[in-house]
């Protein structure tokens, strides 16, 4: 599994996403409540951009009239037909055995991890061979 850079934290806060492309393949990074998740921006219905829908909560029900909500802003719903998404899992609520969005860890890791120094310039050899300056790339 290769590693990819995708943003600076400052640039992905609490409740926003990130469309981006890595290997061919569609993905959204989401912020949710400051833990990061990827996931596959199509939908396994019928293809939709699912990662484009709403941001929504899980409404569950045991007993007839009492409906509980929870998850609050973890749940996607797919702009072309309603089917909601958990996005920390991928897992489907409208057919959990059938149904699964490639889901793709993210996490944060320190700056200087992503980006290791010493820095060096690229540098060419010059000499001088009689009178003449000559540079070899
Ligand atoms: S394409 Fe997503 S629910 Fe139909």
């Amino acid at each position: 599994m290769a590693r990819h850079v995708i943003a600076a934290v400052d640039e992905l806060p609490p409740g926003t996403r990130k469309f981006l492309e890595i290997d061919g393949r569609p993905i959204a990074v989401f912020n949710i409540k400051g833990e990061y998740f990827g996931l596959m921006n199509r939908c396994p219905h019928q293809g939709a951009a699912l990662c484009e829908g709403p941001l929504i909560g899980l409404a569950q029900s045991r007993d007839p009239g009492e409906i509980e909500y929870t998850k609050l802003g973890e749940i996607i719903r797919c702009p072309w037909h309603g089917w909601e998404f958990d996005i920390r899992t991928g897992q489907s609520y409208c057919d959990p055995r059938r149904f699964r969005v490639k889901a793709y860890p993210a996490h944060v890791e320190p700056g200087a991890s992503v980006v290791k120094g010493p820095y060096v310039a690229e540098t060419i050899a010059v000499k001088v061979e009689s009178d003449y300056v000559v540079v070899e790339l």
